[in-house]
């Protein structure tokens, strides 16, 4: 069967409800994919992992305006519909739900989800509504769509505990599956941002990945603060200069960590590249 298009809550619960109680003539499992398009490798795997979690695999493009501050451009967010839908098809996507504005917020819509600890720290500093906006949208897409899992990648590991946390303050029915961050050849983290950066900034970027491997072996031998200095002089003699963060925090909940405990520690970097911000993160 070829991929089904939906573009309202109505059309996207027949769909559903249609292929739940297809071929399969079983309670057929779903799972769902949030993303908002501009569909690359990392959003394919997703794809992948789903079908290989559930037997329908419902993916969603929608640029969510909620998540966007007001100096980051929402207007200007890549847009590439038709072949989002060719390469989700390819990847045995069944349905793809591309809500219109009102299927999300329709008139009148006044409700905002707040995360707040975990949404507070890391990328919420600068970006003091992003994570409302992500887990406003997240909880919207679940509900409607009653998806039994839901598929997210770590390389946005702020934003996959938050859905996880989310999900479990509202115990909405639903496994979140956490996919591995997916990387090019050089190590550099699949992201939409990807497309902005030119070759020599691509060099730079390539570092990006060797640099927080390196501090895996550095946070062996040396305590918290120590490594954090040694990965910002590493980041600045690389030709990264401009650093937003460089935090090392406990791995499920994003708290401090306390007296130099090594048994549970993530790094989690953001740094510009000619304005571009990349972010990445690893376990240590
Ligand atoms: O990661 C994203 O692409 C977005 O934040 C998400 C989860 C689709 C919500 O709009």
């Amino acid at each position: 069967m070829s991929v089904e298009i939906v573009r309202d809550l109505r059309g996207l619960h027949s769909s559903i409800a249609r292929h739940r109680n297809g071929p399969l003539n079983t309670a057929a499992s779903l799972a769902i994919v949030p993303t908002m398009g501009a569909i690359h490798k990392a959003h394919e795997k997703l794809v992948i992992e789903a079908k290989r979690n559930a037997d329908i695999v419902l993916v969603t493009i929608f640029v969510n305006p909620m998540q966007f501050g007001e100096n980051e451009d929402f207007s200007k967010y890549p847009k590439s519909e038709q072949e989002d839908i060719k390469r989700l098809e390819s990847k045995g996507c069944d349905i793809i739900y591309i809500p219109d504005i009102d299927a999300i917020y329709p008139e009148g819509f006044d409700l905002t989800i707040n995360i707040p600890k975990l949404s507070s720290v890391l990328c919420g500093l600068k970006r003091p509504n992003h994570f409302k906006g992500v887990s406003t949208v997240v909880a919207k897409l679940l509900l409607q769509s009653g998806a039994d899992y839901a598929l997210f990648g770590e390389k946005d590991y702020q934003q996959l505990l938050i859905i996880k946390s989310l999900v479990k303050n509202l115990d909405i029915p639903c496994k979140v599956l956490a996919i591995e961050t997916i990387r090019d050849e050089n190590g550099l983290a699949i992201s939409s941002r990807n497309q902005y950066l030119n070759a020599e900034n691509r060099k730079l970027a390539n570092n990006i990945n060797k640099i927080m491997k390196n501090a895996v072996d550095i946070y062996k031998n040396k305590d918290l603060e120590s490594t954090i200095k040694l990965v910002k002089e590493n980041f600045i003699t690389a030709g990264i200069k401009k650093i937003d963060y460089i935090e090392i925090r406990d791995n499920n909940q994003l708290n401090n960590i306390e007296n130099n405990d090594k048994s549970n520690a993530r790094l989690f970097i953001a740094v510009y590249i000619d304005n571009i911000r990349l972010i990445d993160n690893i376990k240590l």
